[in-house]
């Protein structure tokens, strides 16, 4: 599974890529807000840091000046992916840009058969939104499991993009189901690698190594 980084934040997002985890970050326009940046300068300066694909969103709402924020928006780096909503301006845009050999990640994805468009309309990424249908009391995450035998009935190449993901239980659940990427706030991403065990048996591991006066190096 790959993992996105959720955030426009650059030191964030050098720090996991020094740790090795990165393989990518998608940006949003709140996100961009967040960063009090210019969304050129930031995203150029995220294209810097990683190599991955690294999703920046249009404004527009028509196809045509979709496109031409698009094609704006790719002059940044090789490695941007150009983000549309799932609306049928968004979907005639995402046919274009793919067309042209750019990557396009389709955002805004509540339902499988949203997701069975963005395919059609050869889409990079999807990016089915978890935590927000959790918001309104759905399940969020049955949405996964959906698109991923749609896409597999028909040998759809559309990436899988966990999306709106909140808590490391999100992660699991769309790991398990087969989510080819996920992207979660840098916290989430972090969060993953700690468990009480861990930390209890690590503290028990270095009394006992300070008491046997071990030394390695
Ligand atoms: O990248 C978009 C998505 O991950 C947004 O998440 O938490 O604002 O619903 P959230």
């Amino acid at each position: 599974m790959k993992f996105f980084a959720d955030t426009a934040d650059v030191d964030a997002i050098r720090e996991l890529n020094e740790l090795g985890l990165l393989d990518g970050v998608t940006t949003n326009p709140s996100l961009i807000k967040k960063s009090g940046r210019d969304i050129i300068e930031v995203t150029r300066e995220i294209c810097s840091i990683v190599g991955g694909p690294v999703s920046a969103e249009v404004v527009a709402t028509e196809t045509g000046a979709m496109l031409a924020e698009g094609r704006l928006l790719a002059e940044i780096a090789p490695n941007i992916a150009v983000k549309v909503p799932l609306t049928l301006d968004g979907l005639k845009a995402c046919k274009v840009l793919t067309g042209e050999g750019k990557m396009v990640n389709v955002t805004l994805c509540f339902s499988a058969n949203q997701a069975l468009l963005a395919a059609k309309a050869g889409a990079t990424f999807i990016s089915p939104f978890i935590g927000r249908l959790d918001d309104i009391h759905l399940d969020g995450m049955d949405l996964i499991p959906e698109i991923r035998q749609i896409y597999d009935n028909y040998g759809f190449e559309t990436d899988i993009l966990a999306a709106s993901i909140r808590s490391v239980n999100h992660v699991k659940a769309a790991a398990l189901i087969g989510a080819d990427v996920m992207t979660a706030p840098p916290s989430v991403i972090k969060a993953l690698a700690t468990h009480p065990l861990t930390d209890k048996g690590l503290d028990g591991f270095l009394k006992d190594a300070a008491d046997a006066g071990i030394k390695i190096a």
